[in-house]
């Protein structure tokens, strides 16, 4: 069933790192880890002072909540690893991980981009998540017991090429490749994928690209900020998801992206088909 729920896990009483904590999904996923009852990790370049803050909001929302700020530059081998014992120190353990910082440009890539932006995109949206999930995988590992949860924010934009969003989508994409190609370090640690198409939050309507009639903005399909958080939570609860990118799309919200499996399989026939072909030429000697 591809738009299933298989329930079990629950993030009540889970410590989580998120990253990106401090940006608009951020914010609103860590005000709903900690709703549902989570110790968070909240991982952001944003200053301590901003930290400090939004920690004293979501305690005055929530009582004494269990948050903590941690200022991290994903860019950064030592700060990943800071995290992460940061993290251990301050709530004992680590259950899940959300991979959420990313960051966009305004620039076109044929025309205005420039090479450290480029370079900042990779570092942030790709490179940081395969090196968090890498160390948290060793962790988790290095802890028998254990299980993790790992869910990368993806976008539609790595589902969908389009013509303005290149690079952030190939990196979006290479991020959901490294998903799937991760499915099997289940049941010890699930890796899995969400991917909304365009949220109402400054990345969206403050970049310049994205406004005056772009044709891929669809205003009627836009989720917001809490339809995202909810279904990254699903995702996270969804015993079912590892491999899986869900995408996240006006109304039909958490659809699995089975096509891929469809996919998977067309290519498992065509590899089993060539290989028949080849060993049959090399059996007539014609090869
Ligand atoms: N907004 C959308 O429409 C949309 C749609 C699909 C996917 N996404 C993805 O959702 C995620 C969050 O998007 P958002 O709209 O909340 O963006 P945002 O810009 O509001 O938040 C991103 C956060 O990442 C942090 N960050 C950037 N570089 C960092 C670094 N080197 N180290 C640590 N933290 C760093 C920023 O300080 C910021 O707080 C991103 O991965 C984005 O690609 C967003």
């Amino acid at each position: 069933m591809f738009w299933s729920k298989q329930s079990g896990y629950s993030v009540e009483g889970k410590v989580v790192i998120l990253t990106g904590a401090l940006g608009a999904i951020g914010r609103g996923l860590a005000l709903r880890l900690v709703e549902k009852g989570a110790s968070v990790a909240l991982v952001d370049i944003g200053d301590e002072a901003t930290g400090a803050t939004f920690c004293s909001e979501i305690n005055q929302r929530h009582g004494e909540a269990h948050v903590h700020y941690l200022k991290i530059d994903l860019r950064k081998e030592k700060d990943i690893i800071a995290m992460f014992e940061r993290t251990e120190i301050v709530f004992g353990r680590i259950d899940v991980l959300i991979n959420n910082a990313g960051v966009a440009s305004p620039a076109k890539l044929y025309e205005d981009e420039e090479f450290d932006r480029i370079a900042g995109m990779l570092e942030i949206n790709l490179r940081a998540p395969i090196e968090t999930t890498r160390q948290f995988v060793n962790y988790i590992r290095e802890n028998d017991s254990r299980r993790g949860v790992v869910v990368n924010m993806a976008s539609m934009g790595g589902l969908l090429p389009n013509r303005g969003g290149e690079v952030y989508g190939a990196l979006k994409a290479a991020l959901i490749h490294l998903t799937r190609a991760s499915k099997s370090l289940a049941p010890t640690v699930r890796v899995a994928a969400v991917a909304p198409y365009y949220v109402t939050t400054p990345m969206v309507l403050g970049n310049p690209k994205l406004q005056n009639g772009n044709k891929t903005v669809f205003p009627e399909l836009m989720l917001d900020i809490d339809q995202v958080c909810r279904a990254t939570v699903r995702c996270i609860e969804d015993e079912g998801s590892a491999g899986q990118t869900f995408a996240l799309i006006g109304g039909w919200t958490y659809l699995r992206m089975w096509l891929f499996d469809f996919a998977g399989l067309h290519i498992r026939l065509l590899a089993g088909w060539s290989l028949l072909v080849a060993r049959l030429l090399a059996m007539l000697g014609l090869k």
